[in-house]
């Protein structure tokens, strides 16, 4: 038997109902907020995502050469993606743009509950406004877009600006590995990298940056730095707004080109993969042609929330089987049709069973069957039995569909 690839899933119908009904969720947030959905290519020209994106992904990516022998890969992440197609047709679009997609990623990586080859992302892009405030706007909308989905959450909002301080003296190289082990919360691989570079001077300050959670004492660790005011402004505008967050500066972020205001959000039911946000502010269109324009924007992790919300019940719906004798398929249809007119999901038989069978069918698939007997197609009627409770009457077609519509239609 064929598997399917690793570290791929199937979704069933219930599955998939529940993951477009939390999708649903998550647009209705976004767009009360402006934010117009977008859609790229599933694969790009390698280099747009070599050019910034960081070691990890880029050792992740689905690489592959075309026919033309151009070097392609499948998406690993939309940022990269949204401003590439920014600089190709946006750039004379009025500022800030604000932009939203869902879309599935792809990385090849070592899977496990919550870790997945191909993933899928909801997330958006604020494009060209440098201030606190679209600062605070991305973070206020990823709170309410994962509250949206009925995940519970602790949401940690940090920038890089004290860290990159710390690390100031560093090669770009070194800055990056320690960042990197920073990012993974891999405190033995920091230690190594600290001592293997003679850089243990910078064991405590950075275990401080982790552990501090108030910004006064951020900047009692790091001293005065030029973004300062911008960052205290941020957080003001969130407490004014009582977002519910904690303020952590030992964020790192595994892509490199963020630049400013870094956060994620933590699922309280997950296990080791419980990261199910991240974002911030980053510069990458000026890598692509375009102007050096100021973003910002977060990508939720879509299948981790759907691990931490569950299998929640899914609201039912009523559904009609239509069982007829093989001489009233035509009525059938035209029956099955006017259900489907009122909304009401409507099934007939394909498989040219028997009445007795076709009863059977319905009891396991549907709610009501719409029998067709002799009787019913001469007299133009219906006899619509409950399949929950057995009881039955032959009604006209337009009180069988009034009473199957007390139910709900899909
Ligand atoms: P990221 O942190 O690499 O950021 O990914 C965002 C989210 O995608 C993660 O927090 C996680 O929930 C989910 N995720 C990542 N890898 C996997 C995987 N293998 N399986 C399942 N879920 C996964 C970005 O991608 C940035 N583009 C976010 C951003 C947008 N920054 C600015 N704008």
């Amino acid at each position: 038997m064929l598997q399917k690839p690793r570290g791929t899933r199937d979704f069933l119908p219930d599955e998939m109902e529940r993951r477009r009904l939390i999708e649903q969720r998550m647009r209705e947030a976004t767009r009360k907020w402006g934010y117009r959905e977008v859609c790229t290519p599933d694969f790009e020209h390698l280099e747009l995502f070599t050019m910034k994106s960081g070691e990890g992904i880029i050792q992740e990516m689905y690489v592959f050469e075309d026919k033309g022998g151009r070097q392609m890969t499948l998406r690993p992440e939309v940022t990269a993606a949204v401003l590439r197609m920014y600089v190709n047709e946006g750039k004379v679009l009025p500022k800030p743009i604000r932009w939203c997609y869902f879309a599935d990623c792809f990385r090849y990586e070592r899977p496990q509950k919550g870790r997945y080859r191909q993933f899928w992302q909801f997330g958006v892009e604020l494009i060209g406004a440098d201030t606190a405030s679209a600062d605070a706007e991305v973070i206020m909308l990823a709170d309410e877009t994962l509250r949206s989905s009925g995940v519970t959450f602790d949401l940690h909002v940090g920038h890089l600006a004290p860290m990159k301080h710390l690390l100031a003296d560093l090669a770009p190289g070194d800055q990056r590995a320690i960042m990197a082990c920073l990012d993974k919360h891999d405190q033995e691989g920091l230690k190594a990298a600290l001592v293997g570079r003679g850089l243990t001077r910078l064991t405590e300050p950075l275990a401080a940056l982790s552990e501090c959670r108030t910004i006064p004492e951020i900047f009692e660790i790091v001293g005065d730095v030029p973004e300062r005011a911008r960052v205290e402004e941020t957080f003001a505008l969130l407490d004014s707004q009582n977002i519910n967050y904690q303020p952590d500066f030992g964020i790192a972020r595994g892509l490199d080109y963020y630049t400013g205001m870094v956060f994620e959000a933590f699922a309280r039911n997950l296990g080791a993969e419980n990261q199910i946000l991240g974002g911030g502010t980053y510069r990458l269109a000026h890598l692509f042609g375009g102007d050096d324009v100021a973003s910002s924007g977060f990508a939720i992790g879509f299948d981790r929330v759907m691990v931490s919300v569950g299998d929640f019940a899914l609201e039912s719906r009523p559904v009609v089987g239509v069982v007829c004798m093989p001489e009233a398929r035509a009525r059938a249809l035209e029956v099955a049709r006017a259900f489907r007119d009122a909304g009401i999901r409507a099934e007939a038989d394909l498989m040219q069973r028997g009445m007795g069978a076709q009863v059977s069918h319905a009891a396991r698939t549907a709610d009501f069957a719409v029998v067709l007997g002799k009787r019913e197609v001469e007299a133009g009627t219906v006899t619509l039995r409950d399949l929950h409770s057995g009881e039955q009457q032959e009604r006209s077609l337009e009180d069988a569909i009034a009473e199957v519509a007390r139910y709900g239609a899909c």
